[in-house]
């Protein structure tokens, strides 16, 4: 059955080389998801080598915990490794159908990263966003072919959520949408269609949950109650488990983007804030003194 808000699939471009922007976590955990699904290259940029290394060698890892695990053949597990290398340049995309970016969380970093890629890439290669909370529609802004600009937002662990967010933007056109369902299904993900609406869907509910989880230990319940009082809800995590696995920077940076659309659904958590700026991201705690003042 067709998604609800899918284009005819007929309308799909077939995709058979990868670009992942960002040798972070997320976008190694989606290198790897990529070429194991779609058994096509998949290309790695970032700002330094090192950060590139890191990026391959998690995905190196990965392939051997499923090597260990048995659910890949050690043809396979080969195969994949070689399928996935890092670039220092986005050259590597010039023959790329399907770019997706992972890096930093800020506007004006993902319309520069686009604006390069858009340079390198074939006409009809899709470009895609990995934003938690970000417009689409102005992210495309500024692009010469913005129609091709699509939201495939996932979720960690990237190999286990099956669900994926898919958005079009406003200039987004049903051939970039049929696509990017078309991949959402060959990643064996659940593909849905979001509004571009800060947040989107999932992370407004999951903001709003952690929000007042932390609330309540700022306003005094001990961290030990607000931590556990869910476990007989049958959630999969703890809320602070969940928020160490989603990164204090990201799940403050979707809070903060929402307040500024939503200020009086949506606050920022003072100490969720504070520890961030602290650089030094371990289980939230209310009373923590790592404040330098
Ligand atoms: N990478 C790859 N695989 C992982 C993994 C990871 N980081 N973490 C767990 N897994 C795999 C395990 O290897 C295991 O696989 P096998 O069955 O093949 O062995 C499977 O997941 C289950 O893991 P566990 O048995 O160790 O643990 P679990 O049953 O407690 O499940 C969990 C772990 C899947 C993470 C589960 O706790 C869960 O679903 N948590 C909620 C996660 C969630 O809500 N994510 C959304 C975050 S929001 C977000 O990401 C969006 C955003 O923009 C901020």
């Amino acid at each position: 059955k067709r998604p609800a808000g899918a284009p005819d699939k007929s309308l799909a471009r077939k995709v058979t080389k990868v670009g992942v922007v960002g040798a972070g976590l997320m976008a190694s955990q989606m290198a790897l998801l990529f070429a194991r699904r779609l058994e096509v290259p998949v290309v790695l940029t970032d700002l330094d080598q090192a950060r590139l290394d890191k990026g391959v060698g998690y995905v190196h890892a990965e392939v051997d915990k499923l090597l260990t695990k048995g659910r890949v053949s050690a043809d396979l597990a080969n195969r994949l490794k070689a399928l996935v290398t890092g670039s220092l340049t986005k050259d590597a995309f010039a023959d790329a159908d399907f770019v997706i970016e992972a890096v930093f969380e800020d506007m004006a970093v993902k319309k520069k990263v686009f604006a390069e890629v858009e340079a390198v890439v074939p006409a009809e290669c899709v470009l895609a966003t990995n934003t938690s909370s970000l417009s689409l529609t102005e992210m495309g802004a500024d692009l010469a072919h913005p129609e091709r600009l699509v939201g495939f937002h996932f979720f960690n662990p990237v190999a286990v959520m099956p669900l994926l967010e898919i958005i079009r933007g406003a200039s987004t056109d049903d051939a970039t949408l049929a696509t990017a369902f078309a991949v959402g299904k060959a990643l064996k993900k659940s593909s849905v269609l979001v509004k571009d609406a800060p947040a989107f869907v999932v992370n407004r509910l999951l903001t709003r949950f952690m929000g007042e989880v932390i609330g309540a230990v700022d306003e005094g319940t001990p961290l030990e109650v607000a931590e556990h009082a869910l476990d007989d809800l049958g959630l999969p995590m703890t809320p602070f488990a969940l928020l160490q696995l989603v990164g204090p920077a990201v799940g403050l940076h979707v809070a903060e983007t929402l307040h500024a659309a939503f200020p009086e659904r949506f606050g920022v958590s003072a100490g969720m804030a504070k520890l961030v700026a602290s650089g030094k991201p371990g289980v939230y705690a209310p009373d923590f003194s790592l404040d330098p003042e």
